[in-house]
């Protein structure tokens, strides 16, 4: 046997400002609930940590959109979050929340050790100020262009189109997310974590240290941030929702999100330890402990820099061992989007597809963006479940209970001599245990999902090669060796399979009349992941097995295309919703309209402006004259195809210089009813929504 070890398991606490979707339960929380099942059934010490992360500017922006307090859309979503952990097995120890008593008291105590050995520095600068909303801007109160790689819509504290963490003053042309406004600066007083004096210390931990067995996204990540100078950072914001500075001076200021919420890890354990009357503090601070953070590849700075420094400077606890972060799920080809409503909801799954959590935990499991981002499809959904969990693992444990309740009313018949062919099966089925945990050590879990459909497959193949059904007519005792085998494997998988699969586990336990490590009442027979490759014997002779329930059953095309329709109707409906509809200007005259002179035209020439996405330089002859006009219409039309059209031109409109070139007058658009720009052409009569001209 294995000598026990201490495991702390984190899985990213959620932002309580939506449900979770399919990206999330891919990228974190299935496979960190397989390997802390792994761990346990293991015979392990595990701690498996999570909770809500209850504050945050994310919170307070959709508080103010409902015209609710943040405190109601926390109440709400933590709810429905851990309801949906539950739901799909997720086995926390603990799932606390950022708002407990407890989190605010170890957050506040940690920032004032911190304080009081001198690890911070205090600064007055200037920061991001929002003179009409009467605000600091910090975090995702603000949006700009990242300094790093020019995406126009970096957050004032992350990128999350590179993962560059930064400071808000950092960005390029800052807009205020609340009204738009370009900020103005304005002096305030912060505590800064001062990066730059831990980064010696990162350094050798992470680079020269032995954390090259990391994930390469991660190691990547780290050390390009490393390499480009570490900076101090603000842990302290001038908000209104969080854990309020306990220092003097502090008040009207609370702790930056990142710095409470990975001590919400903490926390959590200590309300866990609290409850079931352990010591909370060998799993942070026994140097033997394994800390193992899981993670989406947006948190790798703050779980591998960020924290460890806080940890350090703190001076008391452990660092993590690992930070399996998983790069991005993505779904039917475009990124998931909260936003966007482009997305795989974790309660309208389970509606949809009521009991058949294990299908989506397989199919997210087998096709997880372990080492570069991936797509989710209905269509692979569709075949992971009909192709592998019906056809092999299910296909294989309904031959195998029919065909023993049938000839020998489900009870294990008594085997006779082995065959060769036997003995190799039986050893394969025993080395299973051992290569599945090669895969987990190295949080390969799609490798790993992978190998224990290959212990089905070769139960299928087992009893395709010996046909019993065939045999059972000429030669009885075969046929009960080769029933009896095919028990042990099914056997085999119904314990290997519980990291994995915990409710097809515990129902194959069931009807295999044996005990499952959840289940209240124990049966004779327990077969423990170790079991697998020690003992001889899974289920012996004569044991009694249950009936038969399918396991799994195959979905139709019907039922995938009404997702695909779901999903399209949705998006749809999410774009209806967030359209502006421009409100009527203020009325003008008749007058005032009379002093328009429009007149048809043709486009002779067009080019389009060097440089500028948007605009065509046109010569248009007016009847009058022939002249330019510079028009923005190149996003929708090729200079090409608007040769030789007949537009129709405001021609009196007071000349103006676009990138240096005079335009003298403007070509009429408007925009059908699908959002398309069309020309107001004076030879066609389906003119649209916007402009009439008679
Ligand atoms: N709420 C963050 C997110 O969803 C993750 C926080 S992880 C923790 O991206 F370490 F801070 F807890
Ligand atoms: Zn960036």
């Amino acid at each position: 046997m294995k000598t026990r070890k201490r495991y702390t398991i984190t899985a990213a606490l959620p932002y309580t400002n939506g449900p979770i979707h399919i990206g999330h339960l891919a990228g974190v929380y299935v496979p960190a609930d397989i390997y802390a099942r792994y761990k346990r059934l293991t015979g392990n010490d595990v701690a498996f940590i999570c909770g809500s992360d209850e504050h945050g500017v994310p919170i307070t922006i959709k508080a103010k959109k409902e015209g609710v307090t943040p405190q109601e859309i926390v109440d709400r979503y933590h709810k429905i979050i851990k309801e949906s952990f539950e739901d799909f097995g997720i086995s926390f120890d603990n799932y606390s929340r950022t708002s407990a008593k407890i989190h605010h008291e170890t957050a506040s105590e940690f920032f004032k050790t911190l304080y009081d050995k001198n690890e911070f520095v205090e600064e007055v600068s200037e920061q991001l100020y929002d003179e009409e909303a009467n605000q600091f801007l910090a975090d995702r109160f603000v949006v700009g262009t990242c300094p790093k790689c020019g995406n126009e819509e970096s957050y004032g504290d992350q990128c999350e189109k590179c993962g560059t963490s930064h400071n808000a003053t950092d960005l390029i042309n800052p807009k205020s997310a609340i009204t738009g406004n370009v900020p103005t600066l304005k002096e305030t007083k912060h505590w800064f974590l001062p990066l730059n004096k831990h980064e010696a210390f990162l350094n050798d931990w992470i680079l020269k240290g032995h954390k090259k067995d990391w994930k390469p996204n991660v190691y990547g990540q780290v050390k390009s941030w490393i390499d480009d100078g570490l900076r101090p950072r603000a842990v302290t914001r001038d908000l209104d929702w969080g854990i309020p500075v306990p220092v003097p001076g502090g008040e009207g200021k609370v702790l930056y999100v990142w710095f409470d919420a990975p001590i919400g890890y903490i926390s959590s354990t200590k309300e866990w330890a609290d409850r079931e009357g352990k010591d909370w503090e060998p799993y942070w601070k026994d140097k033997d402990t394994k800390l193992v953070h899981f993670i989406g590849k947006d948190n790798i700075v703050f779980h591998c820099i960020i924290f460890p420094a806080m940890l350090k400077a703190e001076g008391s606890y452990i660092l993590p061992d690992n930070v399996p972060a998983n790069e991005f799920l993505n779904l039917e080809g475009n990124k998931l989007s909260t936003s966007k409503n482009w997305a795989v909801w974790l309660p309208d799954y389970l509606q949809d597809f009521p009991n058949q959590q294990d299908v989506l935990r397989y199919a997210l499991t087998a096709n997880a963006p372990e080492t570069k981002d991936n797509d989710f499809t209905w269509k692979d959904f569709q075949a992971r479940n009909n192709n592998e969990l019906v056809a092999i693992f299910g296909n294989f444990i309904n031959r195998v209970v029919v065909l023993t309740n049938k000839y020998y009313n489900g009870i294990v018949p008594t085997p006779s001599e082995f065959s060769t062919v036997d003995e190799e099966t039986l050893a394969a089925v025993k080395a299973y245990p051992a290569v599945i945990e090669s895969s987990l050590e190295r949080y390969r879990f799609r490798e790993a999902s992978q190998e224990l459909m290959n212990l089905a497959r070769l139960g299928n193949k087992y009893l395709a090669d010996e046909e019993p059904w065939k045999l059972i007519k000429t030669d009885e005792a075969r046929t009960k060796t080769i029933m009896y085998i095919a028990l042990q494997i099914a056997s085999a998988l119904a314990t290997l399979s519980e990291p994995f699969l915990p409710f097809t586990s515990t129902k194959l336990k069931n009807i295999l009349n044996v005990s499952s490590s959840d289940s209240t009442q124990k049966k004779s027979i327990e077969n423990k992941w170790e079991d697998i490759s020690t003992k001889n014997v899974l289920l012996p002779a004569n044991h009694q097995i249950g009936k038969g329930e399918l396991l799994f059953s195959k979905i139709e095309d019907k039922t995938i295309q009404e997702q695909l329709d779901k999903l399209e109707a949705s998006k749809k409906a999410n774009e209806a919703a967030n359209k502006v509809v421009e409100p009527q200007k203020d009325t003008i005259t008749f007058d005032d309209f009379t002093k328009l002179d429009i007149r048809v035209g043709t486009i002779i020439e067009a080019e389009k402006m060097p440089k500028a996405k948007k605009l065509l330089v046109l010569k248009v002859d007016t009847g009058i004259d022939v002249r330019t006009i510079v028009s923005g219409i190149a996003e929708s039309f090729t200079a090409e195809e608007v040769v030789g059209k007949k537009v129709t031109v405001l021609v009196n409109l007071a000349p103006r210089a676009l990138r240096g070139v005079e335009s003298q007058g403007m070509i009429l658009m408007t925009e059908t009813a699908e959002g398309k720009l069309v020309f107001v052409n004076p030879d066609d009569a389906t003119v649209s929504n916007g402009l009439h001209i008679s």
